[in-house]
């Protein structure tokens, strides 16, 4: 049974078993995504391994750089756990640092954006959830795309951004890199501002806090772009805010949507997320010599701290 929590946006969708899911429940969870790209799946059940078995219904999986590193221990390579909680794998520094990171997801973002493959579904799995505040919220990029003055879309029609693993955290100033990042800061893609959603026909806007510039423009011009566009995208009009309950299993469309974590008490809360995510393999990065061209002459890369 389908639920609208915010008309032709989001909705839960009750009554799948993730784990356990059949050809039909997979076949009616790719339906409602094209009518509600964020779905809230509530009360599942789903270990690691399940949850990664019911990613790849989907598609071919995301890997991840720093999975099994510092940021997401102990997690296989198409899992990201995203945690404020310490365990006997990891010590209070790590602890610190990886609650550090995780300021960059406050940002409005959509998932592996800098990456030469973005992703597409990203499936988030509450396991534990904060008692007050610590919403995820997503943002309608189509209906953001809409909200845009004719006259901007215009300009913006052809515009290719360049993203980087490492510009949410440049922003905030992160600068605690382990030597085992290296291959996530170094990410970089590039992809047009807009795009038509081939099963719908409509036009979407592709923004991120991974989003460092426009191509061919000044680096201080296009993020100033950058940042309007976002603002006047993610209005709270096109905005669905999920409460977390442990269990939820909340599926977003990446092409479509942004997301980004309001704030909570990291110190008394305990949240643990799991993700796993398709890869967008219809919309790959554009030509990787223009990225190569484009990564020179960035004054803020944190490999030169
Ligand atoms: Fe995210």
């Amino acid at each position: 049974m389908l639920v609208p929590l915010r008309p032709g946006f989001a909705a839960r969708l009750e009554n799948i078993r993730a784990a356990t899911a059949t050809e039909t429940d997979i076949a009616t969870i790719k339906a409602a995504l094209l009518d509600y790209p964020v779905l809230v799946l509530p009360g599942q059940e789903l270990s690691a391994d399940e949850h990664i078995a019911f990613g790849s219904h989907f598609g071919p999986l995301e890997t991840n750089a720093i999975a099994g590193q510092g940021y997401s221990p102990g997690v296989r390579a198409e899992m990201l756990e995203i945690s404020n909680v310490g365990d006997t794998n990891v010590d209070t520094e790590q602890v610190a640092r990886r609650r550090q990171m995780d300021l960059g997801n406050r940002f409005w973002h959509t998932d592996g954006s800098y990456k030469s493959v973005p992703c597409h579904l990203s499936m988030l799995y509450g396991i534990k959830v904060a008692k007050k505040d610590g919403e995820t919220q997503f943002a309608d990029m189509r209906a953001g795309y809409d909200a845009i003055p004719d006259d901007i879309k215009a300009e913006i029609e052809t515009m290719v951004a360049f993203h980087r693993g490492s510009q949410a955290r440049v922003m905030i100033g992160f600068d605690k890199w382990l030597d085992s990042e290296r291959a996530f800061i170094d990410a970089g893609a590039a992809y047009k501002l807009v795009r038509t959603l081939p099963e719908t026909g409509r036009k979407t806007i592709f923004l991120s806090a991974h989003a460092a510039h426009i191509i061919g423009m000044p680096v201080p011009e296009g993020r100033v772009l950058l940042h309007e566009l976002t603002e006047i995208a993610t209005a709270p009009a096109h905005v669905y805010t999920h409460r977390w309950q442990i269990g939820d299993l909340v599926i977003y469309d990446n092409r479509c949507t942004m997301h980004r974590l309001r704030r909570y008490d990291v110190e008394r809360e305990q949240r643990v997320l799991r993700r796993v995510a398709t890869l967008d393999m219809a919309n790959p990065s554009c030509d990787p010599a223009e990225i190569e061209h484009n990564l020179q002459g960035v004054s803020d890369d944190p490999t030169e701290h």
